[in-house]
């Protein structure tokens, strides 16, 4: 995140470094300068213009609304707020009017394989309209933040890792299982890809039904979409709508994006766009992003740039 906010808010000059107390007193170098790591507590946040969470939900319930108090915009990475509707939950390509609505002081950044879904999807929606979208995500284990990527790679050295945040080895293997399951069947992540696109799109009604699947893939998540739309879209109409959105890069057939080449950058990749061979209102694609930038960091300083331009 302090990378993203480097190269792409020249105008923020100074930060409020803030973590857990084993990070207290940790150095850190940013823009050229040295900033010391504190834990936060009362007037942590006075003076700052915009507060970047992303320390889990627990700590965005207790925190969000001091930071607010204390006069800062809250930046949500947390799943803490998104469903409140006091609090709007932003992909600024999509929706970024919905940032200057923040009775809370809080704006929500959306679950990561959310954000990178609904990029396409509105350019189809502008197109032809949305009925139904059916997806499958194939999510990297830092999807699951530091402890994925360590049990990942202790399980691929030959050992394995206590703090596994994982059901079963991750190494060689693919777990369709992402966060609790409800009595309904759904897991909480697939719950959100539902409930935070309706949000997102500003269509509650959506019909949405995700599987959320872990694969060993350190960064990048993939996500097949079928998207069924209110009138028939060609596929070069689609193609086009598609790419005329602000931070994707659409792919032809000849090459299939892959999550290995959408490390460190912040677009959302599509490929594979199809027609369904039986009904003329579906079409198939294949969307790929760097879940820690445009899933995560990217987006979130996207927020915060619609907030300090106000
Ligand atoms: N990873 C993703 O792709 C992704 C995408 C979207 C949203 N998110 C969400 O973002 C949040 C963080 O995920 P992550 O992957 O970034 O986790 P992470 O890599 O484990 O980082 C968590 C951060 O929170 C800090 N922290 C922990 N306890 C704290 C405390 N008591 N006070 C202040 N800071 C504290 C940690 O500080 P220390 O450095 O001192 O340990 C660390 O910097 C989660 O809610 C997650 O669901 C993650």
């Amino acid at each position: 995140m302090l990378r993203v906010l480097e190269d792409r808010l020249p105008a923020v000059d100074a930060i409020v470094p803030l973590a857990s107390p084993r990070s207290a007193g940790a150095r850190l170098s940013w823009r050229g300068r040295e900033w010391e790591v504190s834990v936060p507590g009362p007037g942590s946040f006075e003076g700052c213009d915009v507060a970047l969470f992303s320390a889990g939900s627990g700590l965005s319930r207790e925190w969000a609304p001091r930071a607010a108090g204390e006069g800062a915009v809250v930046v949500d990475n947390s799943s803490a707020w998104r469903m409140d509707p006091g609090v709007p939950l932003v992909v600024p390509e999509v929706n970024a009017g919905r940032a200057s609505e923040r009775p809370m002081g809080i704006i929500a950044n959306p679950n990561c394989s959310t954000i990178q879904v609904v990029v396409p999807l509105e350019a189809i929606r502008r197109a032809a309209g949305l009925v139904r979208v059916v997806l499958s995500t194939y999510q990297s284990v830092s999807g699951a933040g530091q402890k994925g990527i360590a049990a990942y790679q202790a399980e691929r050295d030959g050992g394995t890792s206590a703090s596994s945040p994982f059901p079963g080895p991750i190494f060689g293997n693919v777990i369709p299982r992402i966060g609790p399951m409800g009595e309904s069947g759904w897991t909480e992540e697939e719950e959100k890809m539902r409930n935070e696109s309706r949000k997102i799109l500003g269509m509650p009604g959506l019909e949405v039904a995700a599987t959320c699947v872990r694969v060993p893939v350190e960064i990048g998540h993939a996500v097949t979409v079928a998207v069924e739309t209110e009138r028939p879209l060609e596929v070069e109409a689609a193609a086009a709508a598609i790419a005329a959105m602000p931070g994707v890069r659409l792919f032809d057939n000849s090459l299939d994006p892959l999550p290995l080449q959408t490390a460190d950058t912040d677009e959302v990749y599509v490929g594979r766009l199809r027609r369904d061979p039986d009904r003329p209102n579906v079409l198939h694609m294949w969307i790929v992003a760097d879940n820690l930038r445009k899933g995560a960091a990217t987006n979130a300083v996207q927020i915060a740039d619609v907030v300090l331009r106000g």
